[in-house]
């Protein structure tokens, strides 16, 4: 499973960067608003830290289509390779895709995704990715895991290429479950990134070894320090 960033804020993803192993970075609107000011200075920003290989997915605001397939070709043209436009999967946002599919290379993400239905739409016009939004589901009383797990079922039955990239979590267990049946993608807020190995135990055990390591070498000793 492919874990993603799901921010904008270049600090918190340059931090995530430094410890985790990270594929790329998600934004959406929402996102973006947190950050302010021209969002392509913002997304710019992040394409140059995370490099050209890595993914970077940008979602198109219009209503309508046409106007759906413009932006998203702007994008990509700002962007670059390896960005996934974001495109809602509702009646235009699967016009828009079928167009993108007919007559560009331009990579899509759904999202948007509270129902299997709309996934299994938006794979059938061609979306690489298709994003349920866990934690959310799970605020209209119905169960976000179950709804990505029939997602990857409905993908896997129907031998489509179109991948899950899971999404809106609210704590890591929601991610381990997902991690368990191999759901392709999870992109994740910086504060769950750190809650996936919160452990006072396992911080308990690594400082215990190094204070017995200095009960014998002597204090800020290291296997460094002999031969
Ligand atoms: C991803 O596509 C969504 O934009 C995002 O994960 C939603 O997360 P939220 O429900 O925490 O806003």
């Amino acid at each position: 499973m492919k874990l993603l960033i799901d921010d904008a804020r270049l600090d918190e993803i340059k931090k995530i960067y430094e410890f985790f192993p990270v594929s790329g970075v998600t934004t959406n609107p929402t996102i973006l608003s947190k950050v302010g000011g021209n969002p392509f200075d913002t997304l710019k920003k992040i394409r140059g830290f995370i490099g050209e290989e890595a993914d970077l997915h940008v979602q198109a605001v219009n209503r309508r289509a046409e106007k759906i397939v413009d932006e998203a070709k702007h994008i990509v043209e700002v962007l670059g390779a390896n960005t996934y436009v974001k495109i809602p999967a509702v009646p235009e946002g699967f016009k828009a895709m079928k167009i993108l599919v007919e007559t560009s290379e331009i990579l899509i993400t759904a999202t948007a995704i509270y129902t299997p239905m709309q996934a299994f739409i938006a794979g059938q016009c061609g979306a690489s990715y298709a994003a349920p939004y866990v934690n959310r589901i799970d605020n209209m009383g119905f169960n976000g895991l179950t709804v990505a797990k029939e997602i990857q079922q409905i993908f896997s039955s129907n031998r489509m290429e179109t991948e899950v990239i899971a999404a809106s979590f609210k704590n890591s267990q929601q991610v381990l479950e997902l991690c368990k049946c191999g759901i392709s993608a999870a992109t994740i807020a910086p504060e769950i990134f750190f809650a996936l190995i919160k452990n006072s135990a396992i911080n308990d055990a690594v400082e215990n070894f190094i204070a017995d390591f200095e009960s014998f070498a002597g204090k800020d000793k290291s296997m460094l320090d002999f031969k």
